[in-house]
Order: C-alpha cells, then sequence, then structure tokens
C-alpha cells in the first residue's frame, strides 16, 4: 500500500519541527520529507485544546492527500491534543508523535531537580500528566511554560536580546539549581544557547528530536519502508511566504 520512496511528512505548528526535521536527515539522509510548518495559525500552544486538534487534523489531512508512508508530528502541542485522534482516523499510517524527554531526564538524573519548559497545551493536558506520573517518584519536576518564546522563534529571533529578556525572569529561580531542563516544545532547541546562558552551563539540557528520529527510523525498518535514496526536502508553511520558507532552511543549517 505504501512504497518505500513515498515521503515521511513532518508537522509543526511553525518552524519549531526543523529541529526534529535535521535529527531525521542526519539519521536517514536517504529519504524523502516534506515539511509542513503551520505558522499562519501559530502559535498552538496558547489556544484552547479542540482548536489545536482541528487544526491539527486539518493539516493532517492535506498531508494525507500526498504520497506519505509516515507522519511525524513534530510539535508537542499538537501530539498532546490530538495524537489519539490522529491514530483513529489513519490506523493504517506510522504516525510518530513527539512528547517530552522526561523518560531520557528520568534515567539520567535520578534523584535530582529537572524543569520541563513547554508550551501551557502541552503542560495542562492530561498525556502530559499520566508522563509526569510516571517519573515522579524518580525526580522532582517543576513545570515552566515559556509563552511568546514560540513567536519570537517565528520571528527568526531565536537568539536575540529580546528572547534574554522574556527568559530571563523565567529562569532566574532555576539558576545553577537544576541537573536538567527538557525542552518540551520544538521551536525551544533554537533558544538553547541563551537558555543555557540563563541557567547555568551545569544544567543539561534534553530535546526529544534525536529519540522521535531514532523511533521514526525503528517504525520505517520494522515495516520494511526504509528508503535508500536519492533524498529529497520540500518545505512548505500556511504562511505562504518565502520569508519562513528561508527561515526553516536556515534554522536547518544551524
Ligand atoms: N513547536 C510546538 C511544540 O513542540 C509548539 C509551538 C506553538 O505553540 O505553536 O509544542
Amino acid at each position: 500500500m505504501f512504497e518505500k520512496r513515498d515521503y515521511i511528512a513532518v508537522f509543526d505548528s511553525g518552524v519549531g519541527g526543523v529541529s526534529v526535521l535535521r535529527e531525521l536527515m542526519k539519521l536517514m539522509p536517504q529519504e524523502r520529507y516534506l515539511y509542513f510548518g503551520d505558522s499562519a495559525n501559530a502559535p498552538y500552544g496558547t489556544r484552547p485544546t479542540s482548536e489545536v486538534r482541528s487544526l491539527t487534523l486539518a493539516a493532517a489531512e492535506k498531508l494525507m492527500a500526498r504520497r506519505c508512508k509516515a507522519l511525524v508530528v513534530a510539535c508537542n502541542t499538537a501530539t498532546a491534543a490530538a495524537i489519539k485522534e490522529l491514530r483513529e482516523v489513519y490506523p493504517d499510517k506510522i504516525i510518530i508523535g513527539i512528547e517530552p524527554a522526561l523518560k531520557v531526564a528520568a534515567d539520567h538524573f535520578p534523584g535530582k531537580e529537572v524543569g520541563v519548559m513547554a508550551t501551557p497545551v502541552t503542560l495542562r493536558e492530561e498525556k502530559f500528566d499520566i508522563l509526569l506520573h510516571r517519573f515522579t517518584d524518580v525526580c522532582s519536576v517543576h513545570k515552566i511554560p515559556a509563552p511568546g518564546l514560540v513567536e519570537l522563534v517565528e520571528r527568526g529571533k531565536a537568539e536575540s536580546e529580546e528572547t534574554e529578556a522574556l527568559l530571563a525572569p523565567l529562569l532566574a529561580p532555576y539558576r545553577d539549581r537544576l541537573a536538567a531542563i527538557v525542552l518540551g516544545c520544538t521551536h525551544y532547541p533554537f533558544a538553547a544557547p541563551v537558555i543555557q546562558r540563563l541557567v547555568g552551563k551545569n544544567t543539561a539540557l534534553l530535546d526529544g528530536g534525536p529519540g522521535t528520529a531514532r523511533q521514526t527510523r525503528r517504525r520505517l525498518q520494522a515495516e520494511g519502508l526504509l528508503w535508500n535514496g536519492p533524498g529529497e526536502l520540500l518545505i512548505e508553511n500556511s504562511a505562504g511566504s518565502d520569508e519562513m520558507i528561508a527561515l526553516c532552511q536556515k534554522l536547518l543549517r544551524g
């Protein structure tokens, strides 16, 4: 039904999912990727859950109409709000959703204090509560919502003074205190240098992108759907401007 050469579709509310795309491309450079960012509707993370769900299902419908063998939901917010529905609507498709890398934090830093930076939607959804309760006996977890950060990354200002000014008061209570911060939103890895400066060099920053890429490869391999090239990348964005595509390419290059 699916062919090896079909696309791996990668979806995010905007440019953040590029932090997952770059891990996928590092691990599987020979694959064909179709990246879609819904920047016209970003941010998702401060919307009602029902809206995030509808936007995610609408984006998935468009992507599924193309030839794709897997969908990577490279957005913690969309995963929290809609992964269950996506799997119900597309039971035959490989659907991988990113979620905050709390397990990695618990495995590496048992007994320590860790933070999870994510959008308000991700932090309030039941899916996150379930994840949290698996690890509350292992480490003590601080929820750190960071409203406003996604917007700055969408404007190409991930490493700017504005980002520093937004995050400084938010992270001040955690300076030199946490063993790790889980970057639970795919936009945040692009602001990692600023976050690192503010929390201190001894705090590990954990990104779920590499684990999501490995999980995608495992699933494709299990289904005999790995493609051997030539690789390809198509980037599309609902904002309809060349600017957002150029920003994705810039973030991808690092
Ligand atoms: N990049 C998305 C995530 O991983 C959220 C961005 C948004 O709020 O739109 O949660």
